[in-house]
């Protein structure tokens, strides 16, 4: 039998999504989708604040307390995104609201990524091809384009996370030393991939590469900030694959500019996207591309197939499969220290 149509839940689909993507929501909810590239909550979206039992929502999309307070039907968030910095989740969490996540799908598209860009900031690779484009390249020169050596280097990993100890595994292949530092010492893991653990500002001393990996919180908002920078050898490419705010964007501009450091490679900035004038842009020293980390058809697909999987769990009242929240499902009144 049917459900009854106008029985099912309202949710609120912030962009449009390719269909077979979402194959799994098919007559199982009522959905306002909001256009593929919002920036922001769409009108028609807004509208349906007060009713909407469910959100299926971009990393681009703040969702904070404000905004979670026009939403009283609210039962469950998925964010299509590892990352959750866009949602207020402890204002999810007292309101008992799961919040769901795509782990683990998007780490090898992110560690090659991760690669790729290092090793295009290492061979210079985007202003060698713009000298070949414009005719600056006269003939094979033994000192043009010099880049920087792989095998021997020191990589610093910032965060010894999944997409950390993915990139760790990959960069080993090209034979450069690991270290890498986290909010303790991981020596489970880093064993296995000859990581040496290190303070953050011997990892900034010693490192020739340093590739951030950290989620963005309150601790690592402008980690990399001018202190940071004037730690780094002036030698060194930093790689950002992690989240734009986790670098101090004017304090980058100017240690590239003044050469402090050798280059940056960012597929994340703050803000994002970065105005097409801004400074960055016009360094040929840094490489920039717009947050394409997870961008490879069969990873976009499983983010989404999860985050449905997520939605329809949240909707139909069963715990998410993939859920950054848990304590959503802690009994509020069980207390081990009940004293009775
Ligand atoms: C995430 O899922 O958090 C990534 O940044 C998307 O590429």
């Amino acid at each position: 039998m049917n459900p009854n149509p106008s029985k099912l839940p309202l949710v609120l689909i912030t962009h449009t999504l390719p269909d077979d993507w979402m194959a799994a929501l098919r007559g199982r909810l009522r959905a306002v989708i909001g256009p593929l590239d919002a920036t922001s909550l769409a009108p028609e979206l807004e509208a349906h604040l007060a009713d909407a039992e469910g959100l299926f929502c971009l990393l681009t999309i703040p969702l904070r307390k404000g905004l979670l307070d026009r939403m009283p039907c609210l039962r469950v968030i998925s964010n299509m995104a590892v990352g959750v910095d866009n949602v207020d989740v402890a204002a999810c969490t007292a309101r008992r609201i799961p919040v769901g996540n795509t782990p683990g799908v998007l780490t090898d598209a992110t560690a090659d990524l991760t690669m790729s860009i290092l090793l295009s900031a290492a061979r210079r690779l985007p202003e060698s091809a713009q000298d070949a484009r414009t005719g600056h390249w006269k003939t094979w020169s033994p000192t043009g384009w010099l880049g920087a050596d792989l095998r021997g280097a020191t990589l610093g990993i910032v965060g010894l996370g999944k997409i950390g100890r993915a990139v760790a595994e990959r960069a080993r292949g090209f034979g450069l030393r690991i270290v890498y530092t986290d909010t303790s010492p991981r020596p489970d893991v880093a064993a296995e991939l000859g990581a040496t653990f290190l303070s953050f500002d011997e990892l900034l001393r010693q490192s020739d590469f340093v590739s951030l990996h950290c989620p963005l919180t309150s601790e690592t908002r402008g980690l990399i900030n001018e202190a940071a920078l004037r730690r780094m050898k002036p030698t060194a490419i930093l790689v950002n694959a992690a989240r734009g705010p986790v670098v101090d964007t004017a304090a980058l501009t100017r240690a590239l500019a003044e050469g402090r450091i050798a280059a940056a490679a960012l597929d994340v900035t703050d803000p994002e996207p970065l105005p097409p004038d801004h400074t960055l842009y016009s360094l040929p020293n840094c490489l920039i591309i717009p947050h394409i980390g997870s961008a490879t058809r069969g990873t976009r697909r499983r983010m989404a197939e999860m985050a449905c999987e997520n939605l329809l769990a949240g909707l139909e009242g069963r715990r998410l499969p993939y859920c950054v929240n848990p304590q959503v499902y802690e009994d509020p009144f069980s207390s081990k220290e009940t004293g009775s």
